[in-house]
């Protein structure tokens, strides 16, 4: 049995898309319900539906053999696991962003709201400035606008929620995608499936 690790929501309803079209289809997960767990024996295989920010704490501990997490959670979290295959949805970057009348002086130190205090601080570093780091869980948007924080890091897919909070982005920190990542003993034990599963994900790469 293959357990596979499916971040919830819109993200996870594509790529489970993809695995389906791969020949790995589990019927009974597009019925509307609140099961989480959903099984087709006669393939061997198992999802189940986690917070995406979750995906590679199961995969990590071997809860899950596979599971699609996002680079930005790769490179917050660094957890030790096979990042094997871009699969190129979820699309979006990391970014600084500010109030449109915002003037960074250089001089201050600068207050910076994230959900992403660890690839925030990578960005900063060696930049020589004083940042003071306000890590928050959501909504990263209000920060600055209630003078919380000066800037915020933050994932901008459509730019829609800056814009209508009135916020723009002043600097882009790196691009963001899916990933398909694996337990690292699973990948070893479980290769033979786990490499034929890669090959087949390959091809649903557009
Ligand atoms: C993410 C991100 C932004 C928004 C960006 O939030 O933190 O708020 O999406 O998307 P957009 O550029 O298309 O508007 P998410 O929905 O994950 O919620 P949260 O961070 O507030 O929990």
């Amino acid at each position: 049995m293959l357990n596979i690790a499916l971040p919830k929501g819109r993200l996870g309803e594509k790529v489970y898309a993809m695995f389906e079209a791969a020949g790995y289809e589990c019927p009974a997960i597009r019925e509307n319900s609140r099961k989480l767990i959903f099984e087709n024996a006669e393939k061997g295989i198992r999802y189940f539906w986690v917070k995406p920010s979750d995906v590679s704490i199961y995969v990590e501990r071997g809860a899950a053999d596979v599971g699609v997490a996002g680079k930005d959670i790769l490179l917050e979290y660094h957890p030790d696991v096979y990042e094997l295959l871009d699969l190129n949805v979820g699309r979006c970057k990391m970014a600084v962003a500010a109030p449109r009348d915002f003037h960074d002086d250089g001089e201050r130190t600068l207050r910076v709201a994230t959900k992403f205090a660890s690839i925030a601080a990578d960005y900063y570093a060696g930049m020589g400035r004083d940042v003071d780091f306000i890590k928050l869980n959501g909504s990263i948007e209000l920060a600055p606008i209630l003078g919380l924080s000066d800037v915020i890091v933050d994932i901008v897919e459509t730019g829609t929620t800056l814009r209508e909070n009135n916020l723009e982005v002043v600097a882009d920190i790196l691009p963001i995608s899916a990933r398909m990542i694996a337990n690292k003993a699973s990948f070893k034990f479980k290769n033979r499936q786990l490499e034929e599963m890669l090959a087949k994900m390959k091809e649903q790469v557009k």
